[in-house]
């Protein structure tokens, strides 16, 4: 009886440590699939990521090409997270309607909205920069 015992006890383990094993690695790709997401920036908080590539652009005037390149395509490319697409005239133009035009919005990446983090993550773009961004992403 004793010996049944042991022989069960070991498989048992061993498939305890299998389970955790899986169950780690489910983790890992539900991390990894998650993780365009995971990078959003909430607002308050330091921005992981974000903060290399405002060093990287080392000051000095940035064009509209490099600030979306670096800060605005990750979520505006693609319509991450609902993001208005650079290029969706209609989109950009709705929600300049609503803001009060450029102008509007602008305010509003500046303070942030919703899923949009402040500035937009470029932390040291000026107002008149982010400015000029939408206008690119936005063509209005
Ligand atoms: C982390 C993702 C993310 C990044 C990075 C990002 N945006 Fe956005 N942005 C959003 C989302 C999401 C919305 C829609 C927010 C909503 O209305 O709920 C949005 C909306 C906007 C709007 C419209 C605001 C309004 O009043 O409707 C502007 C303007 C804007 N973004 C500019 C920028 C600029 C400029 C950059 C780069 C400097 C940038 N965004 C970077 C996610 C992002």
């Amino acid at each position: 009886m004793n010996q049944i015992k042991k022989m069960l006890a070991v498989p048992a383990a061993v498939f305890a440590l299998w389970a955790i094993n899986a169950h780690a690695a489910t983790n890992d790709d539900i991390a990894k699939r998650l993780e365009p997401v995971g990078q959003v920036c909430v607002q308050g908080q330091e921005c992981k990521g974000m903060e290399v590539a405002a060093a990287a652009s080392g000051g000095g005037a940035k064009t509209p090409d490099e600030i979306i390149a670096k800060h605005c395509n990750a979520c505006h490319g693609t319509g991450l997270l609902n993001a208005p697409k650079i290029g969706d005239a209609a989109a950009w133009k709705e929600r300049a309607d609503h803001q009060g035009g450029l102008d509007g919005i602008l305010a509003k990446a500046i303070t942030g909205i919703n899923a949009m983090p402040p500035k937009g993550t470029c932390a040291d773009c000026s107002d008149e920069e982010l400015k000029a961004a939408i206008q690119k992403m936005s063509g209005l």
